[in-house]
């Protein structure tokens, strides 16, 4: 009779349980952003496996994370595809509520945004022909590069090299087809797309030398503090379950990763 009770309580406790945390997730939390109800996001997608169209669409790891986010926060997610350089200015002013766009975190752009906690690491590699000459970074000397315009590779090769060495191209997608064409020598970008870039094409190879190593996290206009705060949540959270490495191992399988 007593066991029978205390099962009894035990699964009325669960049930209560149970109840309250689905109380607690359907009520979203009360953040302000820039359309009621939506989360605007800037990325550019052109930078697989993080971000790139697909169908009507958009997919990648930063999608999803977004995706996860607005879910979280009870808000529909809404994709805005812009200039990779247009992201920082369009979050400051208020037209996007954050930028998730393999952003690497860096002291100059924290001048004019605040970043979440960083959610993945990166490097800068370098992309060259098959039989090119150069074979690490101190061979960059001299040598014609080409970048995404406005994202670190561009910046840390026009401070190490010189801006007359660096071509800006308005993705990596173009800066590795003028390496193709011969247009420059290199390719200075991050490292996971610089690896979906070279599987796509014939005859290149990203070198075993690594430039610059990296943090992303996302942008946020510095007076939404509490957007800050609740994101950070949610990727404390999505890292804890471990559903933020399931959207990783979608994307990059473990073997590639090395
Ligand atoms: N991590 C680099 C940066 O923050 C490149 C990011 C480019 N991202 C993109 N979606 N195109 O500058």
């Amino acid at each position: 009779m007593k066991k029978v009770s205390l099962s009894i309580v035990a699964a009325l406790l669960a049930a209560v349980m149970t109840l309250s945390m689905t109380v607690f997730a359907a009520e979203p939390a009360a953040v302000k952003t820039v359309q009621e109800g939506s989360l605007n996001i800037a990325t550019n997608a052109e930078f697989p496996p993080y971000e790139y169209k697909e169908g009507d669409g958009f997919a990648g790891i930063d999608i999803e994370i977004a995706g996860a986010i607005a879910e979280q926060l009870g808000l529909e997610l809404v994709v805005n595809d812009v200039e990779f350089g247009s992201i920082i200015g369009g979050v400051q002013s208020g037209k996007y509520d954050i930028g998730i766009a393999g952003m690497t975190k860096t002291e100059e752009r924290l001048q004019s945004v605040n970043f979440s906690e960083t959610y993945a690491t990166a490097v800068q590699v370098i992309i060259v022909k098959e039989d090119s000459e150069i074979q690490s970074v101190d061979d960059l000397e001299g040598h014609k590069i080409g970048v995404q315009q406005d994202t670190t590779g561009d910046i840390y090769c026009c401070d190490d090299f010189g801006d007359d060495m660096v071509t800006e191209y308005r993705n990596g997608a173009e800066a590795v087809q003028a390496l193709i064409a011969g247009k420059v020598d290199c390719v200075v970008i991050d490292n996971e797309p610089a690896k979906s870039y070279v599987a796509a094409a014939q005859g290149l190879k990203i070198l075993d030398t690594e430039y610059v190593t990296e943090e992303y996290a996302i942008c946020i206009a510095k007076e939404n503090e509490d957007l800050l705060a609740a994101i950070n949540g949610v990727i404390a959270q999505l890292q804890e379950s471990g559903a933020l490495q399931e959207i990783v191992d979608k994307y990059i399988t473990a073997e590639e990763a090395e």
